[in-house]
């Protein structure tokens, strides 16, 4: 914390984030700078004088929750006039006043790209009397709205109580996104690609480490097109970056999230194999398994094409772990277009697929140009169906770990809901395999941030069961 005169207790604030990690990561750096300020963080929502919402806006279903919170704290305004209510991220630069018309008792509209003026904006609020919406300008007056910035993510002074965990953090490669698919409303909210200079990324993973952190997930909307080109010419790409990245001491896990199928080059899963740090798992999301869906979503590939950069994958990085997203219901969605997505998800064998139900968002092509043409129970079973697929294929996959020995980086005390998967071990850790399997095990919480052997003993579709067989040394080669 910052020095507080005495005359002034420390100001409460209490934050909630919802959407990705570029939101998790957000928010670190959002209280970073209010701790800055004289705040500290409070979980008790009663006690706060600061209440902020950092929002995502990919799906219906993750505004209405927001906008219901907004609606729950109304009562704690009006009892406490001075409270600062402050809606941030991707849904403030997406509705703009129109959060201030829904949510007159609503302070500060920040949107993504403006999160750095958080403290000001709050303390403008306050001397005006007066909400302060901060947003960035679209990119071209009159065309599709496109913001033209995004929020730095370098900042020396990172705020580690907010992370994952103390040797866990995010790491910012890239912001915004070009893609463009007909359903996405993140390019409108987040901007265009920008690829941080590398210099920086590597200044800010040797803070991390500095402060301790052992793993570090490099994030991006598509990471792997990370592509930086220096005044002089020279380019890095994330295969650079993560060889840059292998270098740091301290740093002993390297992950990287959300890749682009058409993007998964040769250099890069050379990299994953050949650098023992990096962790053998790939979020490559396919979206759908059918070529007349996928043409109208813009995603660019076809399945089979997905295929094969999945058989390359496989080919180049033994034992590596593939996950996916999928979006079903999506408009012109037939049975047949479904029943392809089914038969990709049975031949890829993912370590999970996240699922979810198609969302339409005013302001993306898709929105404007094809009907929400398939009834929500059709998507809620294709749902169901999809999500018992990737189960049964989860738990096959997971059971083959039975009696192996794999090496864990412990994560912390458990806190899943074990006991009902079929575990009764006492003094649960959690932790994860190299092809980032979680893994709960019994051992002492001093293990907490290094690398145990744990011998697996049962396997439930998301999780492995064990016992601790031994803790490698320090500094041991890398786990395999
Ligand atoms: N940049 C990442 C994903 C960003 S959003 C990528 O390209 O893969 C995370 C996931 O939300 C997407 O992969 C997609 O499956 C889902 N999603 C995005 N827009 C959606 C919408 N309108 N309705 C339902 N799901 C959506
Ligand atoms: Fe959205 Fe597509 Fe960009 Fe991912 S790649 S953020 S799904 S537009
Ligand atoms: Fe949501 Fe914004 Fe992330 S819309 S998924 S929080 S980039």
């Amino acid at each position: 914390m910052a020095d507080q005169p005495t005359s002034q207790p420390p100001k409460k604030l209490y934050i909630e984030t919802v959407g990705c990690q570029m939101n998790v990561l957000d928010s670190e750096l959002v209280v970073a700078r209010l701790r800055d300020d004289g705040y500290e963080l409070t979980q008790d929502i009663d006690q706060a004088d600061a209440i902020l919402y950092n929002t995502c806006s990919v799906r219906q279903h993750a505004e209405d929750k927001v906008y219901s919170a907004l609606g729950r704290i109304k009562h704690l305004k009006r009892k406490k006039p001075d409270l600062a209510v402050g809606v941030l991220g991707c849904m403030a630069q997406k509705d703009q006043n129109l959060i201030l018309r829904r949510a007159p008792h609503v302070d500060v509209v920040v949107g993504p790209g403006q999160l750095g003026r958080v403290p000001e904006l709050l303390a403008k609020a306050k001397a005006d009397a007066a909400p302060q919406l901060a947003v960035s300008l679209a990119r071209n007056a009159g065309s599709r709205s496109h913001v033209t910035s995004s929020f730095d993510s370098y900042d020396a002074d990172r705020e580690p109580a907010v992370r994952p965990s103390p040797f866990q953090a995010y790491l910012r490669v890239m912001m915004g996104c070009d893609k463009f698919c007909t359903y996405c409303i993140v390019p409108s909210v987040r901007g265009p690609e920008q690829s941080r200079p590398p210099a920086e990324i590597l200044a800010e993973a040797r803070l991390l480490a500095l402060q301790g952190v052992k793993e570090i997930t490099l994030i991006g909307q598509t990471v792997n097109s990370y592509k930086h080109k220096a005044p002089d010419g020279r380019i890095t790409r994330l295969s650079d970056l993560l060889a840059g990245l292998h270098d740091i001491d301290g740093v002993e896990r390297i992950k990287f999230i959300t890749s682009f199928p058409n993007d998964m080059t040769d250099d890069l899963l050379q990299a994953v194999r050949d650098l023992p740090k990096v962790s053998r798992y790939i979020h490559v999301p396919a979206q759908s398994g059918c070529d007349l869906v996928l043409k109208r979503m813009k995603r660019m590939y076809t399945a089979s094409f997905y295929e094969d950069m999945l058989a390359r994958l496989r080919e180049t990085i033994p034992g590596a772990s593939v996950s996916s997203d999928f979006i079903v219901g999506f408009c012109g969605e037939t049975d047949e277009s479904f029943e392809k997505t089914v038969g990709l998800v049975e031949r890829s064998r993912f370590k999970n697929s996240f699922i979810f139900k198609y969302s339409p968002r005013t302001g993306t092509k898709a929105d404007d140009l094809y009907p929400d043409d398939v009834p929500e129970e059709v998507k809620r079973h294709r749902n169901h169906v999809l999500l018992d697929l990737q189960m049964r294929i989860s738990l096959e996959d997971n059971q083959a770990f039975v009696g192996r020995e794999e090496t864990v980086l412990v994560e912390g005390p458990s806190r899943t809901t074990t006991r009902k998967e079929g575990w009764d071990g006492p003094d649960q850790l959690t932790g994860r395999t190299h092809c980032d399997r979680i893994v709960v095990f019994s051992g002492p919480e001093s293990l907490t941030g290094q690398f145990a052997r744990v011998k697996i003993q049962t396997a439930s579709a998301v999780t492995l069961f064990g016992r601790l067989a031994a803790v490698p040394d320090a500094g041991a080669a890398c786990p395999g």
